[in-house]
């Protein structure tokens, strides 16, 4: 979604805001501008398309003054042309905005029988027509602010400077994230704290409806009536190295080598790794885990895109280790379809951002509905991690590639710890099950860096998949999910079409599309289900269809029937999804970067979708 820098202090503005939109680079967006206030004048420049557009036209451009606003757009209301670009000014008011003013229809009725030039197509520049209205009266920025604040219906974030006060910055928002980095004699407003990592570890992450008011040196919170508020200064402590690419190509190529690292993270906390047995950290419920583990009669998952196919496979882990039935549920979905949330249900939120519009919707319908609320997120002190009452961390580093990879392993790592241990409290995991799934989960790491010792396998096959004209992944079980992450990874990042499929409805539908133009992905790790896999492989062989297979170790039978077949190493049927992933995370990778693809930025999406 849109990025946002915002900047007071001594420093050059032009540099930090575009520093700083930089590292926003990856969320994906089609246009970008700055404002600065320079002796007592606007400068605003603006240009469609990526960042490196705006540059060029910077080059020449130098500001004198310290204040200045920055913004990557992605369209919601309006085309991506420079007259859509942000920051919008009106007079002397500049803004930028995050997220969708709901009323804007209304509002912009008002302005134009108010006499108003509307000059965009965007809901944004509506806003700052309100706010240059009411400065006009008021002579004060944050009377302005909090009187417009009053008339705006959506999820919106914005940052307003007023080139009358050089020395003044005021943003507010209610739904999409806006964090406050506060450092030595200098203020950073943005839309993710990558945006100002460089400069300060503090940040105060506002919450919705409240106003942060900077002027000479002096910070002020407060509620949208008004009221003076104490905000805590919350210390992150990412650095700025795990934001580069270190040496690889792309981010999302660095992200899947890093999983080994990230899935290791993930897990270690939870497991004794003397013992071998599960040791799940408190999760920060008011209760002990296991007592809400044993006292729970049912788990509820709702996510969004990959993260929904990590609940996916958390169904399966739960339901088949621990006894305990699961439900899962896109929050696009789940949110609107007035859900049934029965009492004793463990609501569980997925989402590596913690900023989702959905999943955070999803959260708070679920609380309104008396759930117990757990939310595993990479993002910590997210909006989703704040709404929850407990909290798993995926611990994978910053994500960020758009298509998702390390926190999708890293999330199906919880899952295998969170399936054991409550299956360990309900008393239907004995010891030597125990002993062994842990000794098996702690060998993923290095099983991982195996698989990934691979890679110019993956790149082969992905040279072969560039003949084909459609693509199924199947699986069974546990690898069901991942045949659905895997045919969504093609179509985000190569832009073919592909459906996944549950291996058994294949002679359901699919099998009619079979020729010799198909290609098969299988998902096939050896458990109980494999013979029937192979079986379903026979039917689609027979009609001409292609097989690319993954399995485990030498499988003779799948080797046999396939153009392709990966390897990956023998392990726990619960381990199975984060091995088996890999190798579809990286022919997808390789097939998109040889057609010339932007693979850290497909067309179209957003890593963090904070609009509904
Ligand atoms: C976007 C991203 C996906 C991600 C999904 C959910 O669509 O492109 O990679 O899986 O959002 O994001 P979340 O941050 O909630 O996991």
């Amino acid at each position: 979604m849109c990025g946002i820098v915002g900047y007071l202090g001594f420093q050059d503005p032009k540099k930090i805001i575009i520093d700083g939109l930089k590292k926003l680079e990856y969320r994906g967006y089609d246009s970008a501008g700055i404002a600065v206030v320079d002796k007592g004048q606007t400068k605003r420049i603006r240009a469609a398309g990526k960042l490196k557009n705006l540059e060029e036209k910077l080059i020449n451009e130098h500001f004198s003054g310290h204040l200045g606003i920055g913004h990557t757009r992605w369209a919601t209301h309006g085309a991506p042309v420079e007259k859509n670009a942000h920051p919008h000014q009106v007079g002397e008011i500049s803004l930028v905005h995050n997220g969708i003013i709901e009323n804007y229809l209304d509002i912009k009725k008002d302005l134009i029988a108010r006499g108003a030039k509307i000059t965009s197509d965007t809901d944004s520049e509506l806003v700052a027509h309100l706010i240059n209205e009411e400065i006009q009266v008021t002579k004060n920025l944050l009377l302005a602010v909090q009187k417009t604040l009053g008339k705006l219906i959506g999820a919106f974030s914005i940052v307003v400077i007023w080139e009358k006060s050089p020395d003044e910055i005021i943003a507010f928002k209610d739904g999409p994230p806006l964090i406050v980095g506060v450092g030595e004699k200098e203020f950073f407003i943005v839309s993710d704290v990558q945006a100002a990592l460089q400069y300060t570890k503090n940040f105060v992450y506002l919450e919705d409806r409240e106003v942060v008011h900077i002027q000479n040196n002096e910070i002020k919170y407060f509620s949208a009536l008004g009221a003076p508020l104490k905000k805590q200064i919350v210390q992150v402590d990412w650095n700025t190295e795990q934001v580069e690419k270190m040496g690889f190509k792309h981010f999302m190529l660095k992200e899947i080598y890093e999983q080994p690292r990230a899935v290791a993270a993930a897990i270690r906390p939870h497991l004794n790794t003397e013992t071998h047995q599960v040791e799940m950290q408190t999760l920060g419920f008011v209760k002990s885990n296991a007592e809400i583990f044993k006292s729970i009669d049912r788990i509820m998952f709702v996510a969004c895109g990959t993260s929904y196919y990590a609940a996916m496979v958390g169904k399966y882990l739960i339901e088949q280790a621990g006894n305990l039935p699961v439900e899962i549920d896109v929050a696009s979905e789940f949110r609107y379809r007035k859900p049934i949330v029965p009492k004793n249900t463990l609501l569980i939120t997925i989402s590596q951002s913690g900023e989702t519009a959905d999943t955070l919707a999803a959260i708070r319908l679920a609380k309104e509905k008396g759930a117990l609320t757990l939310s595993i997120t990479n993002v910590q002190k997210s909006s989703i991690d704040r709404e929850a009452h407990g909290h798993l961390y995926m611990n994978s580093g910053v994500e960020v590639g758009v298509a998702s990879t390390k926190a999708f392993t890293s999330t199906i790592a919880l899952l295998n710890v969170l399936a054991l241990q409550i299956a360990k409290d309900r008393g239907v995991l004995t010891a030597d099950q125990e002993k062994n799934y842990v000794t098996q989960l702690l060998a993923v790491p290095s099983q991982l860096e195996v698989v990934l010792a691979y890679d110019k396998y993956f790149s082969e096959a992905a040279k072969k998949l560039q003949e084909f004209k459609g693509f199924l992944y199947l699986g069974r079980g546990v690898s069901y999910p991942i045949a659905l992450e895997g045919a969504l990874k093609l179509k985000e990042l190569a832009y073919m079409h592909a459906e996944g499929y549950a291996a058994g409805e294949m002679k359901h539908g699919p099998l009619a599309l079979i020729d010799s133009n198909m290609a098969i992905v299988v998902v096939a790790p050896t458990d109980e289900l494999i013979e029937k896999t192979i079986s379903n492989l026979q039917e689609a062989k027979a009609r001409g269809g292609k097989i690319i297979s993954i399995g485990t170790g030498e499988n003779a039978a799948l080797q046999s029937m396939s153009e392709y077949y990966l390897s990956i190493p023998a392990s726990s049927w619960m381990a199975h999804p984060l091995l088996s992933v890999v190798p579809l995370q990286l022919m997808s990778y390789h097939l998109a970067d040889s057609l010339g693809y932007d693979v850290d930025q497909p067309r179209n999406l957003a890593k963090s979708v904070t609009v509904e």
